[in-house]
């Protein structure tokens, strides 16, 4: 019954869940606090299912997709209430040293496509229409290196859920009503150290990451530390294992000595990327820390709602009503970004969609 499932027919999720491509595109943009920016953004919003159309059908085998977040001052200024349940700025997680930092983002477009051409033209085409009005806060484009592997050397993605495990894992349902068929996603841009890591044994970064380095084979209980990152990111509540939908990326630029992995993790609530994360900066118990990290570390940190397809495609240039200039209030008085002011679907309303 609360299945997203369910919410098929009436609610399209933008591709959240999708084939592991050979190629994607991390584009984060900021946006100006201006009314006519923002009648803009709502504008290309509305468009932008039609854009990504018309580029995937150049070559309608590579599978291009792309999906669009928004943060969360973003959101109240592009489309006001309601938002979404769980919609809140990426917390920062500082602990002995490591620091999961926390930087701007208004909005994110995860390009994916077997050819990295598909992936550069959509980039292009986002940045013709918007690229006057926004600024790029990030912008990384990621290959696939050899069979799924990490720059580190690991097979990345095993564990992720599958088929209608990783729809369940990613997309939201019932439990927020008007935000069905949306998503969260959380990214983080890493850079190793890849000459320390490749001075450890094979066998420590085994132990480092749990699972074995050629076969991708997960180390035993009894082989396995409780500081393995595949032991911090395993979170159980009421004995049921919580999930995330990964689809990370290696990048960089061997020249500038740059190696990194793009982290990025869908999930139906933000709650259980944020737990993986203090287990591995924190610890658990706090102190027994994820060494992957004395060998990697974030550069960026954002949170991003991504709204279902059919709420993107129904979004008008109009202001939002609770963000208009009130009359009848003091002037002084914006709305409290968090704040939800009215449960109705206005701006951004989900046209033939259920309201319930
Ligand atoms: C430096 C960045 C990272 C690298 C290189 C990395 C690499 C890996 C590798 C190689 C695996 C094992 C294969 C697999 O199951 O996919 C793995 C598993 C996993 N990682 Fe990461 N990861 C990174 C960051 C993160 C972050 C930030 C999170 C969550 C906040 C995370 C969550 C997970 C989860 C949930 C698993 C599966 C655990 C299980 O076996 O159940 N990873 N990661």
């Amino acid at each position: 019954m609360d299945t997203p499932g369910e919410l098929n027919e009436i609610v399209l999720p933008q591709t959240v869940v999708g084939p592991l491509t050979r190629s994607a595109i991390f584009l984060v943009l900021c946006i100006p606090q201006d009314e006519d920016a923002y009648a803009r953004l709502r504008d290309f919003c509305a468009g932008l299912s039609g854009l990504i159309r018309a580029v995937e059908f150049r070559d309608v085998e590579a599978g291009l997709t792309c999906v669009a977040g928004f943060g969360s001052d973003a959101w109240d200024n592009l489309f006001g209430a309601p938002r979404p349940a769980e919609l809140h700025p990426f917390r920062r997680i500082c602990s002995g040293g490591r620091d999961a930092v926390s930087t701007p983002g208004d909005i994110f477009f995860h390009i994916r496509a077997k050819r990295p051409d598909l992936c550069f033209e959509l980039a292009t085409q986002i940045m013709d229409s918007i690229g006057d009005i926004v600024s790029v806060a990030d912008e990384v484009h990621g290959f696939r290196y050899f069979d799924d592997r990490d720059v580190i050397g690991f097979v990345d993605g095993t564990e992720n859920p599958r088929g209608d495990a990783a729809r369940d894992t990613a997309v939201v349902g019932s439990e927020d009503p008007a935000f069905a068929g949306g998503s969260y996603v959380i990214v983080q841009k890493y850079l190793h150290d890849l000459k320390a890591w490749n001075s450890l044994p094979v066998e420590m970064q085994e132990r480092i990451i749990g699972r074995r380095k050629l076969s991708d084979i997960e180390l035993s209980d009894a082989e396995k530390p409780t500081y393995a990152h595949n032991a911090l990111t395993n979170i159980e509540e009421n004995g049921r294992q919580l999930q995330i939908l990964r689809d990370n990326m290696p990048f960089g630029r061997p020249g500038h000595g740059e190696f990194g992995t793009y982290f990025i993790g869908y999930s139906r609530t933000p709650r259980i990327t944020e737990t993986m994360l203090e287990n591995m900066f924190v610890g658990r118990p706090p102190g027994n820390y994820d060494r992957l990290l004395d060998f990697s570390r974030p550069v960026t940190g954002s949170l991003f709602f991504v709204p279902s397809a059919t709420f993107l495609d129904n979004v008008t240039p109009d202001a939002p009503e609770d963000a208009k200039a009130p009359s009848a209030e003091p002037p002084s008085s914006p709305p409290s970004p968090g704040a939800v002011h009215d449960t109705s679907l206005k701006i951004g309303s989900l046209k033939g969609e259920k309201d319930e």
